[in-house]
């Protein structure tokens, strides 16, 4: 039978994907690495279903190598006789946990099958929170930026982990990056923050991603043009438009025009950050 990584999104019971639910929904056992994902898991399956393993909080890589085979021996027999999942945060193949299930499996219990469901990642969701749009064309990079780091040369980077904001923050300044930063994106549990003030994240979260750009990179796509004045030119307004419409007008096609001050979705925050 299978083994289900399943990715569960950023938090937002409703993210998990169709198909991720439909496989938490029939698996025998459920397993989950963190407080977190698990809260999440069960918003979807019993509590009845959630299985036990032991993640020790340590970099020593004698110690994860053992918990790890400790996990795979707990988690075979059951894949053996039926359908388990084992759920990580975002995406299981993005920065995750699932990476070392998969591999001692492979390395111990070869006969374990696997599957992958994925997930929507923070790597995609910071866009749409933080207001935050990667035109085609361009360049983004993902670092990680642990214990107040700064990694710089990227015209554009998604950093993870920040978990020292203003000590990352002078050095990506110092090197002429815009950041902003989001805390808890799309997440039932805690308080979503969207800023570009690292101050307002002095205490230390895991959950706090920062997307940061060159200060002096010129993107100019064709459309930009609409954007200079507010006005489409004379031969694109429909009839019965006026020049003073704002908010929700009736336009040609039936649908509304709305005006827009930032990014649909950016519901999570001021998302005031780029642009
Ligand atoms: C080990 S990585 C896991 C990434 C996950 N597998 C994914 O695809 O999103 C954890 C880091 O991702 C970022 N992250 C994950 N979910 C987030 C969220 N909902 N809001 C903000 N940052 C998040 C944080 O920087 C955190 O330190």
């Amino acid at each position: 039978m299978t083994l289900y990584g399943v990715g569960l999104g950023p938090g937002e019971a409703d993210l998990v994907t169709v198909r991720g639910k439909r496989v938490l929904e029939t698996a025998d056992v459920v397993y989950s690495p963190g407080r977190l994902s698990r809260s999440v898991a069960l918003e979807h399956v019993d509590e009845s279903a959630i299985g036990d393993l032991d993640f020790p909080m340590t970099r020593d890589e004698e110690q994860l190598r053992a918990a790890w085979k400790e996990a795979a021996a707990t988690v075979a027999p059951n894949a053996a006789e039926g359908d388990v999942a084992f759920v990580t945060l975002g995406d299981p193949n993005v920065y995750s946990t699932f990476g070392h299930l998969r591999r001692t499996l492979e390395a111990f219990h070869p006969e374990v099958e696997v599957e992958i469901v994925p997930g929507v990642s923070a790597v995609t969701a910071f866009a749409t929170a933080l207001g935050v749009e990667i035109e085609a064309g361009a360049g983004l990079s993902l670092r990680e930026a642990a214990d107040g780091r700064s990694p710089t040369g990227p015209d554009r980077m998604i950093l993870f982990k920040v978990t020292d904001a203003p000590a990352t923050h002078e050095g990506l300044a110092e090197a002429g990056y815009e950041v902003t930063y989001g805390r808890r994106l799309f997440m039932e549990q805690g308080e979503t923050i969207v800023t570009d003030d690292p101050t307002e994240l002095e205490d230390r979260d895991y959950y706090t991603l920062a997307y940061a750009e060159k200060g002096d990179l010129a993107v100019e796509p064709a459309t930009a043009a609409f954007e200079s004045d507010g006005e489409a030119p004379e031969s694109d307004r429909s009839a019965g438009e006026s020049d003073e419409s704002t908010g929700s007008e009736p336009i040609a096609d039936g649908g509304e025009e709305v005006t827009l001050e930032r990014a649909e979705g950016c519901v999570h925050g001021d998302c005031g950050g780029h642009r």
